[in-house]
């Protein structure tokens, strides 16, 4: 069944009926999207040292095209507003016509360290004239990757500069191994372990680490998109002036690494929350996004992931656009027993890493759209405090209809303390309290 991400009116719906609507959109019972909690048992046996099981929400960003597909996208995250976010610049994206993804072929960096290499450029050579045999043994040490259609692609010698010339030479051996849909750590690792020995021979060099390398810049993701100027206009802002600010936004970014770093934080927003509801390793996303930003400054050093310009068209369209790294599986891993991620991946519907990889791209444009979209007209507090106002309203007690009563009170109030909040819960009680004993009338 096709599906649509288009859901209007979900977010004002009890959870119940949101539930029964995504099962619909869907297409399964809504019993299946049952709290999907990790039981003491199955945590017991992924950690060690477990005493209790915590628990995240998990919501779905909805309006989310890419390629012409619609995706339910998955999002476990303890921030509010990130997924409203996402879900509303995804929206925006969509009038220009959604996002266009690619990402490269699933290769990960299978690293050895040789040390103690008294000639590095004989020792690069011997494995250079070897590289069909190191190749041999690695896929030999994962015979089912190869028969799913993966294995090693290729090796590369690095030669590691140092800062006096007097220190024995270092090489880090690469080799590119294809790991299809899983996110790979364990293939490459078990990968690494197994050639070290010969290339240690080959080189005759000390063998140091055998490990991935989470700069995983052969699995790249890039991501883009357009939107019509008059999508983003705001009460107080004309579409052209926030799509202005937004590309000056992103013109900081690329000057300034302080700046680069929370613009990066924004995108991280959307990209972790995917990668975390999943079930996939965010800090390797997280390790891999922040090394491949390393040199994208435009005065060098640090600098953004994602860039805002103004079309070189007759359109006047804002124009995004996102590029990382993005190791993770649709295999494997967590989702194995993870009982809260399988469920995530089936809302999203993904079977190929690539798939998921674009998805999660997308999310990361969409966040960082958002934010800086609210950064360039009335700032990013406003729709905080009232986020902030709910939940001092939900930690002073208020339940149901009330969460919302006070916290718009607050607002209009404009004076957002938990002592206020209680106060205006006890008054709404006791006004309640009044009311049913006169027979319902206030
Ligand atoms: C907050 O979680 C993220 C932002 O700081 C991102 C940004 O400044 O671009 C709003």
């Amino acid at each position: 069944m096709t599906r649509s991400s288009r859901i209007p009116g979900f977010y004002k719906l009890p959870l119940a009926e949101r539930r029964e609507k995504l099962a619909a959109a869907m297409g399964v019972d809504a019993a299946e999207l049952v709290a999907p909690l990790l039981d003491e048992e199955t945590a017991n046996h992924m950690v060690e040292n477990v005493f209790a099981v915590y628990g995240l929400p998990l919501g779905v960003a909805l309006n989310f095209q890419i390629n012409g597909t619609d995706y339910l996208v998955p999002m476990c995250v303890e921030e509010p507003s990130v997924i409203a976010a996402a879900s509303n610049a995804a929206k925006m994206v969509r009038e220009g016509g959604g996002f266009s993804a690619e990402a490269d072929e699933p290769i990960m960096i299978s690293q050895v360290q040789l040390d103690g290499v008294s000639d590095t450029l004989a020792a690069t050579q011997a494995i250079d004239a070897h590289a069909a045999e190191i190749i041999r043994i690695a896929d030999a040490a994962y015979p089912s990757l190869v028969v799913r259609g993966g294995g090693c692609r290729g090796l590369e010698v690095r030669t590691l500069k140092r800062s006096t010339a007097h220190e024995p030479g270092m090489l880090a051996v690469h080799l590119y191994v294809d790991v299809r849909d899983a996110m790979g750590a364990n293939l490459v690792n078990t990968i690494a372990e197994a050639v070290a020995a010969r290339l240690g021979a080959l080189a005759d060099a000390d063998v140091g680490l055998r490990i991935l390398s989470n700069l995983a810049d052969r699995r790249c993701v890039r991501v883009r998109c357009r939107v019509p100027a008059r999508c983003l206009a705001t009460d107080s802002h004309s579409g052209e002036e926030v799509r202005d600010g937004i590309v000056a936004a992103s013109r900081f970014a690329e000057l300034d690494p302080y700046r680069a770093a929370t613009h990066n934080k924004g995108i991280m927003n959307g990209v972790d929350a995917v990668v975390i509801a999943t079930g996939n390793d965010w800090r390797s996303v997280e390790a891999g996004a922040h090394a491949y930003a390393s040199d994208k400054g435009e005065n060098g050093g640090y600098g953004p992931l994602a860039t805002w310009r103004v079309a070189d068209d007759e359109s006047g369209d804002l124009i995004g656009r996102i590029e990382l790294p993005m190791a993770v599986g649709t295999v494997g891993g967590a989702l194995r027993v993870h009982p809260g991620a399988r469920l995530a991946l089936k809302v999203l519907g993904v079977e190929r890493a690539s798939d998921l990889a674009m998805v999660m791209a997308a999310a990361g444009l969409a966040s960082n759209m958002a934010a800086l979209r609210a950064l360039a007209s009335e700032g990013i507090q406003k729709g905080h405090m009232s986020l902030h106002a709910r939940s001092l309203a939900l930690h002073v007690g208020a339940t149901g209809d009330m969460v919302d009563r006070v916290a718009e009170e607050m607002s209009r109030l404009g004076d957002v303390r938990a002592e206020v909040a209680q106060q205006i819960l006890e008054r709404l009680r006791g006004r309640n309290g009044h009311a049913h004993k006169a027979g319902g009338i206030s």
